[in-house]
């Protein structure tokens, strides 16, 4: 029996699109799941994204929405289940950030961190719940959060705090479901090599080696090891875990370390 094998799995995943999910997506299909792909991305867009990461399969179908909005979470399960039925995991993955010192944080990107990270994920795990109670499936729901969960990390506070109320939500879902046979982890990466990390990493010298500090393994998070994770948790051999955070960030939580600490 092939563990990793996910061809009797249908799995959801929000924000998809970035420059993570893409990567999830791909493993996962890969081992045979139908994956249902939400980004707020125009379809056109998404699915030029979706074919520049090579993710082939005849599987993966994209759904544009906000899943900030009730009424488009609503709206997307029911176009995703009328494609492929309901599915069986739920990744409530979507997310943003900002940058910014303490007290010049605009409030107006506070209230965007938390509609993105927290609220989405909110809708989106208790719509899927709902839905699995009703149908008596038991639905498994994970949550895309960060080693800054636990780990105070300047210029980011409210995001490291989006983080912390994930976890908290998932150990909620996690208790609360559990009698319902639902089940709620989560992810917790760590500087990832994508986006600007990864440019800055290339590009800039103070900038990598600031980040060579930070990371106890001394380099850059590859994306495909979140994609392993996700494997891992939607596989047959996390079956028993539930209310668990998977800690995959090469040891940046063992210790808060920055340029201004010196040792
Ligand atoms: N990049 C990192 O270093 C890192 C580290 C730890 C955790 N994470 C987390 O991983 C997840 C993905 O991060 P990423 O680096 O791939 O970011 P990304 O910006 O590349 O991807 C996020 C995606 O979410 C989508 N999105 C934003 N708002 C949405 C909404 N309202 N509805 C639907 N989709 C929406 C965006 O369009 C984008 O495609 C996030 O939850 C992030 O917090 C990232």
């Amino acid at each position: 029996m092939d563990l990793l094998d996910l061809t009797d799995q249908h799995i959801l995943i929000t924000g998809g699109c970035g420059a993570i999910g893409r990567v999830v997506i791909r493993e996962l299909a890969e081992h045979g799941a139908t994956v249902s792909v939400n980004d707020v991305l125009p379809k056109t867009q998404a699915q030029q994204i979706l074919a520049d990461a090579e993710i082939s399969s005849s599987h993966v179908f994209y759904y544009q929405a906000d899943v900030t909005q009730p009424e488009e979470v609503a709206r997307l399960w029911q176009q995703v289940e009328k494609q492929s039925g309901a599915p069986t995991i739920v990744c409530c993955h979507a997310g943003i950030t900002d940058a910014y010192p303490i007290q010049n944080y605009p409030l107006e990107s506070f209230d965007a961190l938390f509609k993105v990270n927290v609220r989405s994920a909110f809708l989106v795990a208790q719509y899927a719940s709902q839905r699995w109670i009703e149908g008596k499936a038991a639905g498994h729901l994970l949550f895309t959060s960060s080693w800054v969960q636990d780990v105070p990390w300047p210029e980011i506070t409210p995001y490291t705090a989006t983080k912390a109320g994930l976890k908290a939500l998932m150990r909620g879902f996690a208790r609360e479901l559990a009698p319902y046979g639902i089940r709620a982890n989560a992810i917790a990466p760590g500087i990832v090599a994508v986006g600007l990390a990864k440019q800055q990493w290339d590009t800039d010298p103070g900038y990598r080696q600031r980040a060579e500090k930070a990371i106890p393994l001394a380099y850059l998070q590859p994306p495909e090891t979140i994609a392993h994770t996700f494997l891992f948790l939607c596989s047959r051999m996390a079956s028993y875990m539930t209310g668990s955070v998977m800690l995959v960030d090469g040891g940046c939580s063992l210790y808060p370390m920055d340029d201004s600490q010196e040792s």
